[in-house]
């Protein structure tokens, strides 16, 4: 990632002094890519420190966590006032948050930087999510803009608010993305196990449905995983892979995050699960022998594969709904004025979750509109609305063949749970106050109340505790 960004820089006219704790890897770079631009070699911090123009704007690009404190730690001491550290790596909001602070009361600018794209994007144009300090943005914005993804000719990069914030919106688009990348798991499985169709076939089906409303970079690659054989065993590439999923941990940050936010992120919390318990594979391979599935015969008709691409758009707008919801959250937490619709717009090239669909997103987030969920923006409570027989059809036939859609089940209950005037919650209150107490509102009228369980049932007046 880091040699790519360097040599995006070098393509657009900047000249990038190049440090690496490996110096064989600063030379290979030189060696295979040095005619991309104008690069520096440099063989100590120290050199590579004073090769840059003040204020001097240093991009490291290393594993997220400790590796980015010692960095910083060997930096300090050579930096001076105004001078900027850009973290690019997928580093925890919470620690950027707090490199922020220590470094600020020093004097420099911390600036974490989402940046999404994976290594093609680095080199041809990121997503770029910028935090850190609005004067920081000032001087570092051109560059970062110039090196970005252009969406009809906008930059995919735009400051996005203070201190983690970038890093913050760079974790909810990786948990989306691990949501995006479920449902289409969740897509393949039912017309593979469901409908009994091929990966090959299965490769045209998602080359189709990248025409239409899924349109997205996730999708397209689907299509080319699937139509890819292995050269080894002539078998489809999709049947020799292990089907245990790993993670480095923006996922799981999302979902904590969400926790403590309050915030019912369930689509983006079951695919981190979904990941979990396909890592289980001691426990699948007994319970595979041992636990009864209690399936039916289902005669699936051929309206199925569309049934399916219904159920994954609806659920897939609803992971970006939730996704959405929680940037809200997060932003009255974090007091960053987060513009939903600037986000959608620097999604919409460059970056893993790109879709037709964040254009739209964008769209429904223009100033005056602000849903407070995407869901109720007009098009998409439409585009939902118009997909629902078809998701309930899917989840159903799903249980019945006992095929796990984690996601487009939650993703449907979530939907059902917005929509229904009254929730079980009530009866959850009701417990709650039996055994502890916890009180309750009522609906007719202010006040907490209490129950007095224990003796005549009458209600007293009670401080709320609930
Ligand atoms: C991106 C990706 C990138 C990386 C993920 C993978 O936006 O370019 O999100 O950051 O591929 O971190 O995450 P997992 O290894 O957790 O799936």
């Amino acid at each position: 990632m880091g040699a790519n960004l360097a040599r995006n820089l070098a393509r657009n006219g900047y000249t990038v002094a190049l440090h690496n704790r490996t110096q064989a890897k600063t030379d290979d770079l030189l060696a295979k890519h040095g005619g991309d631009g104008n690069f520096v070699r440099t063989e100590t911090l120290e050199e590579f420190v004073a090769a840059l123009e003040r204020p001097r704007r240093v991009l490291v690009m290393v594993k997220a966590g400790a590796p980015v404190d010692a960095v910083i730690e060997q930096l300090v001491p050579l930096l001076e006032e105004g001078d900027i550290i850009i973290d690019g790596g997928n580093s925890l909001y919470l620690d950027t948050i707090r490199r922020e602070k220590e470094l600020s009361a020093k004097g420099l600018h911390f600036v974490g930087v989402g940046v999404s794209g994976g290594e093609e994007g680095a080199l041809n144009g990121p997503s770029i999510m910028p935090g850190g300090s609005k004067e920081s943005y000032a001087s570092l914005g051109p560059m970062l803009e110039k090196i970005s993804a252009k969406y009809n000719g906008e930059p995919c990069c735009a400051w996005i608010e203070t201190d983690g914030a970038g890093h913050f919106v760079k974790m909810v688009h990786n948990g989306i993305e691990y949501a995006d990348m479920q449902v289409i798991g969740e897509a393949y499985e039912l017309l593979r196990s469901g409908a009994g169709i091929e990966p090959a076939e299965q490769a045209e089906i998602f080359r189709q449905w990248n025409t239409g409303q899924l349109n997205s970079f996730l999708i397209e690659i689907t299509a080319e995983v699937l139509a890819h054989t292995d050269a080894k065993t002539g078998k489809p590439f999709v049947d020799v892979v292990v089907d245990s999923a790993g993670q480095k941990g923006t996922g799981r940050w999302t979902v904590i995050a969400a926790l403590e936010l309050g915030s019912p992120v369930t689509g983006i919390a079951e695919s981190v699960f979904a990941r979990g318990l396909s890592s289980q594979r001691d426990q699948r391979a007994v319970a595979e022998q041992t636990l009864v599935a209690g399936t039916e015969d289902v005669d699936v008709p051929e309206s199925f594969v569309d049934d399916v691409r219904q159920a994954l758009y609806a659920s897939k707008l609803v992971s970006y709904a939730q996704g959405l919801d929680m940037l809200n959250l997060a932003g009255k937490q974090y007091d960053w004025d987060l513009k939903l619709d600037r986000i959608a717009s620097l999604w919409r090239a460059g970056c893993i979750i790109r879709a037709e669909l964040l254009d739209d997103i964008m769209q429904a987030y223009a100033p005056g509109n602000e849903p407070e969920n995407l869901l109720f923006a007009p098009a998409f409570a439409k585009a939902i609305g118009d997909a629902v027989p078809a998701w309930r059809r899917v989840v159903a036939t799903a249980a019945r063949l006992g095929i796990p859609t984690p996601v487009f089940s939650s993703s449907l209950a979530y939907y059902d749970g917005l929509r229904r005037d009254r929730l079980p919650a009530a009866l959850t209150q009701g417990l709650r106050d039996l055994f502890g107490a916890h009180t309750y509102h009522r609906i007719d009228g202010e006040g907490t109340f209490h129950t007095l369980w224990g003796e005549d049932k009458s209600e007293i007046e009670a401080v709320d505790t609930h």
